[in-house]
């Protein structure tokens, strides 16, 4: 920020700022703000006072609303071409008067005191702003957070400027991640999140993870859980999720806020009716059985029994339905768009988690970024040739009509809406097809290979499953259909009961957008909120005395009845933002599965090493092998 100062009419010194010192968002708007204050006062330039200096820069207004009580300093008038009166702490802090920051007479431009010393003062002024607002922000403000908290009774952990707790949280991480279980255990918390375990026991389930700017609290109670994300006033919206994730997943469903999401969601939600889903079962099914006639082919030829690493196989069969699913007759160029997404992602992760990270050096031209970059373009080109493509064809067949029956067909057709406007422009529907693909193929790719672990160490399950597929979906050659899946209760059970114990996703993040009353807890405007999905689904306060046992039969009576709290099971999350693919990737895991055990009885390879690791989702470290046996060799 820079000032400068010159004398008003009324003997008053004018402080010119020039800009926020906290965000450039600010700074670019409120650029040349004058306002003039009282001789002897002080004002500290937060990025909230510009900007709501700058929001009223041509409004005479007497006063702006003060927050959080009155504060001690006095802004007379801000100078436009009309200079309202202007009597506002415009703070949500109390700070103690503070003698450097007075401006005297002698400090002011053309005041007599001479060039030198008006230069130096001018320095010392900005100085003394600068450290003002630097010991604001890392020592009062995080103080008078946790003290809010601890107010209301939310203990956490003490404020460490600059440092945090990185090195604690990385010294437990690498502490739980030597550690392997044994197959017969659950809990992959120690490994994955065990700083959330360690702070739980010591601040209780719901505690202050950083009272800094802005502070965050990990939310593990349910019923503010719920609360949150069943939100529909926009009081809790996704935190940003950066360059790199935004290029991966693009503006579409999961980033998108606001009147924009729902117009996405209105233009997504007709491609996951039932009905629909339906329709693309047979195409699941068919990916599914390629896939297995190769295990058998190669179980054949070696006496009745293999052993497949499953993981790397899921992931490319869930890649080949979601090219089927979404794309239909251009699967090819699906495809290619999907290895361009694993790239990226492989790149995101890299990024993500570099200990060395400097901030902005996203924005560089490393190689790592110019690969990126490319892969983006190579990507966009692609899903927009696909698009073309499938204009041009609905255009000609406008006397059939009609897109196509796969996800872009049907997106498409909701896009065009009833008037004939379009909902979405074309960047959007492309947003939306990268989206597919991020969430669509690896979540679903991990549940079924949790699924497989649990049934390849659980045969009693494993065999009851087979008994309820061979009864529902008749034997290894009768055609798999959705309504057939639709009956199989008990492997709905085991994938309800593994989405708990290994879902895909461990943890999920909310920004409170003004300040809010979570359950009876002042959350201030800005404060992150993680929910660990992981640790909500071990609470053997809601989950009962096995919480960390593998007992599907807790599903018996359907999901939300597991517990006596209706959405206790977060896998999808619940809400207005819950998972718009959660029928999509149940039904595509039943129909692969029964495939599965209509063929083969299989166990876990002695050599599988049980380490469950969250890379952006979670699965086996070093992937599943499992030995398969031919049914009917
Ligand atoms: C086992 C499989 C899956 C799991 C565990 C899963 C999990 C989730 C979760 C937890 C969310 C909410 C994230 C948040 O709000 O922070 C979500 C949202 C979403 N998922 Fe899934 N998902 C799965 C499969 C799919 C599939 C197959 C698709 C599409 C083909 C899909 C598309 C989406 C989309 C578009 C959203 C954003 C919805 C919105 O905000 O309106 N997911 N998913």
């Amino acid at each position: 920020m820079t000032t400068n100062m010159s004398k008003s009419s009324d003997s008053r010194e004018t402080l010119l700022l020039r800009s926020a010192p906290e965000s450039s968002k600010i700074s670019q708007k409120a650029s040349e703000i004058s306002c003039e204050v009282a001789v002897g006062r002080a004002v500290p330039v937060t990025a909230k006072l510009a900007s709501q200096l700058s929001a009223r820069r041509n409004q005479s207004l007497s006063t702006l609303p003060a927050r959080d009580g009155v504060a001690e300093w006095l802004l007379v008038s801000v100078g436009t071409e009309q200079p309202p009166r202007l009597v506002s702490p415009a703070l949500s802090f109390r700070p103690a008067p503070l003698a450097f920051m007075s401006l005297t007479p002698g400090m002011a431009m053309g005041g007599g005191g001479g060039g030198v010393g008006l230069v130096a003062a001018a320095l010392a002024a900005v100085a003394a702003t600068w450290l003002w607002a630097a010991l604001v922000r890392l020592v009062w403000r995080p103080y008078a957070t946790a003290r809010a908290f601890a107010r209301q009774g939310v203990r956490g952990l003490p404020h460490r400027p600059f440092r945090g707790h990185d090195k604690e949280v990385k010294a437990m991480l690498a502490a739980g991640s030597g550690e392997t279980l044994d197959r017969g255990s659950h809990d992959f918390i120690p490994r994955v999140m065990p700083h959330y375990r360690a702070w739980m026991s010591r601040y209780g389930k719901v505690f202050l993870l950083g009272s800094g700017s802005p502070p965050s609290l990990c939310v593990g109670k349910f019923d503010m859980v719920n609360r949150i994300l069943s939100d529909r006033t926009g009081l809790y919206a996704k935190v940003n999720p950066g360059p790199v994730i935004l290029a991966l997943l693009g503006m579409g469903l999961v980033l998108t806020e606001g009147e924009d999401w729902a117009r996405h969601r209105r233009v997504v939600h007709p491609a996951f009716a039932m009905d629909k889903l339906k329709m693309m079962t047979g195409a699941m099914a068919a990916c599914a059985a390629e896939v297995i006639r190769a295990w058998e082919a190669r179980a054949a030829a070696a006496g009745g029994e293999v052993t497949v690493e499953v993981g790397e196989q899921f992931a490319e069969l869930t890649a080949d339905v979601i090219s089927h699913t979404a794309f239909g007759s251009s699967y090819r160029q699906g495809k290619e768009v999907f290895l361009a997404q694993r790239e990226l992602q492989v790149i995101a992760f890299t990024s993500i988690y570099n200990p060395s990270r400097v901030p902005g050096m996203q924005y560089a031209p490393t190689k790592s970024n110019m690969r990126r970059w490319k892969l983006e373009r190579k990507v966009r080109d692609t899903l927009m040739a696909v698009i073309d493509e499938r204009l041009a064809a609905a255009k000609e067949a406008a006397a059939t009509g009609g897109y196509g029956s796969d996800l872009l067909g049907l997106m498409l057709e909701a896009n065009a809406g009833e008037d004939g406007k379009r909902l979405m422009s074309m960047d959007e529907i492309i947003d939306e097809c990268k989206t597919f693909f991020f969430a669509g193929h690896e979540t679903t790719s991990h549940l079924l290979t949790w699924a497989m672990f649990l049934l390849g160490t659980h045969p009693e399950w494993q065999q009851r499953l087979r008994e309820e597929v061979l009864r529902e979906c008749g034997g290894a050659e009768a055609p798999i259909s959705a309504d057939a899946l639709s009956q199989l209760k008990l492997v709905t059970m085991v994938l309800y009961e593994t989405l708990r114990l290994y879902g895909p996703v461990t943890l999920t993040a909310r920004r409170a957008t003004a300040d809010a009353d979570l359950c009876g807890v002042k959350v201030p405007k800005g404060t992150s909120l993680l929910i660990p999905f992981a640790i909500l689904h071990r609470d053997e306060e809601v989950w009962g005395a096995d919480a960390g046992e593998f007992n599907p039969l807790r599903f018996r009576d359907g999901v939300r009845r597991a517990t006596a709290h209706p959405n206790a099971l977060l896998s999808f999350s619940i809400g207005p933002r819950s998972c718009i693919g959660q029928d999509f990737a149940m039904l595509e895991a039943k129909a692969t599965l029964a495939l599965i055990l209509r063929r083969f009885t299989f166990e876990v390879a002695p050599e599988y090493v049980h380490a469950p690791a969250d890379f952006l989702t979670l699965q086996p470290l070093q992937g599943l092998p499992v030995v398969l046996k031919l049914l009917d060799p």
